[in-house]
């Protein structure tokens, strides 16, 4: 394989920052095909990319010879369509969250594990040169010991936001703030985290929106190594986006990661000098952030080259089950235990 040949299925928002990764990486991967069931989604993602148009998904697949699909679709058509994709013998890049069910992202993983093939799952805030950076203090052990890892995500998403399109806030499509705005940060405090789940409890409740789910909540975790974890979501903040951010606590250093997309360094304290600390903040220009560039680049390290992927599938399940522990908790109003 000199180049890998893509498809997309699902030309709406999201779509255009995978467009953009796709060319910013046009030399080594061709972008063969796209699909949308909305006819001027479709035609506007054709326009725009030059690949080959479907209106369903069976249909690209019965037609094309792809190494890869990236799923764009609502959250709550992952799984369906995931299961398709990987019945085809072809490779998955799937948009956060894997699914809204732990055992449906077990399902797909076991799959993909008996055919030999990936489940790329995006959380490209990951690749943010912030997010790295702090990740190598944290395996340099410049933290210390770590007592907390919180994360307050206070946004503003109004009635329109809502109402267009008609899957946001609903239980079966969207499945929640926790699961729609929260999750890259979940992510990465499992990532820092660096031990599996001990537990999870959280409170959530739809104070304002005319929605199915929560517009506010808090969740508390705790790792196996005994790391205790926060979260603060709100969807209310005051007239716009407020704060989303991630504060680690350690015994030798403060760090708050901070920006709309995890872009900039708010606070970078230690007792030691950390000496690969450089001035890593940056400007973006939505809270897509810019890494979806690197995370294409990254699948093709792996696809063509056979490197190692940053987000094992381990990695994958895990940030799966701490949003659906998140979820059942609110749900059954108790303490999930691991
Ligand atoms: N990584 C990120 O930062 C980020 C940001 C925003 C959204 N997302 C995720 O991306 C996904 C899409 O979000 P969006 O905001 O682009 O949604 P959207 O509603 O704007 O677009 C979804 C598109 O999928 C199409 N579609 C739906 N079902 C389909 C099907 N079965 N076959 C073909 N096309 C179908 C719709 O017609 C629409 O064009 C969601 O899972 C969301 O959580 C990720």
């Amino acid at each position: 394989m000199n180049k890998l040949k893509i498809g997309l299925v699902g030309c709406g928002r999201v779509s255009q920052c995978h467009f953009d990764a796709i060319k910013n990486n046009a030399n080594e991967i061709d972008f063969v095909a796209v699909c949308d069931r909305n006819e001027t989604n479709l035609s506007n993602a054709t326009k725009q990319t030059g690949a080959r148009g479907y209106l369903n998904l069976d249909e690209m697949l019965n037609n094309e010879d792809l190494d890869a699909v990236s799923i764009c679709t609502p959250n709550g058509y992952h799984y369906e369509n995931a299961v398709k994709i990987l019945n085809h013998n072809v490779n998955v890049i799937i948009e956060k969250p894997l699914t809204l069910s732990y055992k449906e992202g077990k399902k797909l993983m076991k799959i993909a594990n008996k055919k030999g093939l990936h489940i790329f799952l995006i959380h490209q805030n990951r690749f943010n040169p912030t997010i790295q950076c702090v990740k190598k203090a944290l395996d340099e052990g410049a933290f210390g010991k770590i007592y907390m890892i919180t994360s307050n995500i206070f946004w503003h998403r109004n009635d329109d936001y809502y109402k267009n399109p008609s899957w946001h806030g609903s239980k079966k499509i969207d499945g929640g703030a926790f699961i729609t705005q929260g999750s890259h940060y979940t992510d990465i405090m499992n990532w820092f985290a660096g031990d599996k789940l001990k537990s999870v409890y959280a409170v959530g409740k739809t104070l304002e929106r005319n929605i199915e789910t929560e517009d506010c909540g808090s969740a508390i975790i705790e790792w196996k190594n005994g790391i205790i974890g926060n979260v603060n979501l709100s969807v209310l903040a005051y007239k716009e986006n407020y704060e989303g951010s991630i504060t680690i606590l350690g015994e030798k250093g403060l760090v708050k990661i901070g920006g709309i997309a995890l872009n900039k360094i708010i606070d970078w304290k230690f007792d030691n000098k950390v000496d690969h600390f450089c001035e890593v903040s940056y400007d973006v220009d939505s809270v897509y952030g810019f890494g979806h560039t690197p995370y294409y680049k990254s699948v093709v390290d792996t696809l063509i080259n056979k490197k190692e992927f940053l987000i094992s599938s381990e990695d994958a399940m895990q940030s799966l089950q701490l949003l659906c522990s998140i979820v059942d908790s609110i749900d059954k109003k108790k303490i999930v235990k691991f």
